[in-house]
């Protein structure tokens, strides 16, 4: 019975698993089992050996049943563990990475200035970057002999051989798309339209393509002095400061009259660029009236209707505020300098929150 005891207590402690508990539990306990067999023969003894190994076989019984149940509760035990140990879950981990990319600066500065201009009552419009010349020019009362056609260096597509129609252009201003708002929308309207230009021309301040954003009030009694005051406010806003002082420069484009060029009053400290104080004057912006001929070519009656336009430079504007020095880099697509000018990517310009915070 010692060996018994010995036998199925070693047994059961180096089961591994319960599948092996319950074959030992058979083999020991089961109807056939080797315990169970040595109960049965208890008849065949005398009354005195049954005296003893009665109730010896039952305790050997009881010892091997709780023996079982005590490991089958060790090796749950040790599975729960096991579970806890691999099915481990860190939730306080981020739950996303980090975004690699950055923003770039002119989608930076072109949300910036949609967020101006929306909080003023100004939605955003879109033109189409490939134009007819009748959009990029004639409308905006740039007629084919206009010295202003060949002033923009314009890029012009290829027509088949014998098509005598004239070439579209990669559209040299955002200008066009004021003709496009005002035949889809009519007047009044209040837009801005930013997007891609193109000239051809090179240097550390011209790219063949760059960003301009137009934009545009019409209504019924606008004039010079709600231009003045939303540049202002513009400005302002823009460069992140208190006052601004406006210069309006007499100028002239075919599609305002009048028109005006607008500098700001600036000081280039040790070559850091102060808007508001200062010396010098900076050039930042095109504009003036819309000339009653364009509002005509869009449909638009002048004799009811009037209102101002501007064009700004996004990639100047963007320069001018983050310090950048050559417009070229902004093409180059060079990662240093994207995480170097680069804005984080979850940070959206708002009034309230701060543009470039
Ligand atoms: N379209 C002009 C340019 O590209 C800018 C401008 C727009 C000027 C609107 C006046 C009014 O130079």
């Amino acid at each position: 019975m010692d060996d018994l005891k010995s036998k199925y207590l070693g047994l059961i402690a180096e089961a591994t698993d319960e599948n092996s508990l319950e074959e030992l539990r058979v083999q020991a306990l089961g109807k056939k089992g080797e315990i169970s067999l040595q109960m049965r023969s208890l008849g065949q003894m005398t009354p005195e050996e049954r005296q003893t190994a009665g109730p010896a076989l039952n305790a050997l019984k009881d010892e091997i049943n709780s023996g079982l149940i005590a490991k089958k509760a060790a090796l749950a035990d040790a599975a729960l563990d096991e579970r806890l140990r691999t099915e481990w879950l860190d939730v306080t981990l981020p739950a996303r990475m980090r975004p690699k990319g950055t923003i770039h600066p002119i989608s930076q500065v072109t949300d910036e200035v949609t967020a101006i201009f929306a909080d003023m009552g100004f939605s955003v419009a879109e033109g189409p970057q490939i134009e007819s010349d009748w959009y990029n020019f004639d409308a905006l009362n740039i007629p084919g002999h206009h010295p202003a056609r060949a002033e923009m260096d314009t890029f012009y597509t290829h027509r088949a051989a014998g098509d005598n129609r004239p070439p579209h252009v990669l559209r040299t201003h955002t200008s066009p798309v004021q003709i496009r708002a005002l035949e889809a929308n009519g007047a009044p309207i209040r837009i801005i339209c930013p997007g891609r230009v193109y000239r051809a021309d090179y240097d550390q301040t011209h790219t063949p393509m760059f960003h301009q954003v137009e934009g545009l009030a019409i209504d019924t009694d606008i004039s010079m002095a709600n231009l003045k005051w939303c540049l202002e406010e513009f400005v302002k806003a823009f460069f992140e400061v208190d006052n601004v002082e406006l210069r309006f420069r007499a100028s002239h484009f075919p599609f305002t009259e009048p028109s005006a060029e607008v500098d700001i009053r600036c000081s280039w400290e040790g070559g850091v660029l102060k808007v508001g104080e200062g010396d010098d004057w900076l050039e930042i912006l095109g504009s003036g009236m819309v000339h009653p001929k364009v509002l005509q070519a869009a449909g638009v009656d002048p004799s009811i209707y009037q209102g101002f336009a501007f064009g700004v430079g996004i990639d100047r504007i963007a320069m001018l505020k983050y310090g950048i020095p050559d417009l070229r880099a902004f093409f180059d697509s060079d990662l240093r300098w994207l995480r170097h000018y680069g804005f984080r990517s979850l940070d959206v310009p708002t009034l309230d929150s701060g543009l470039s915070a």
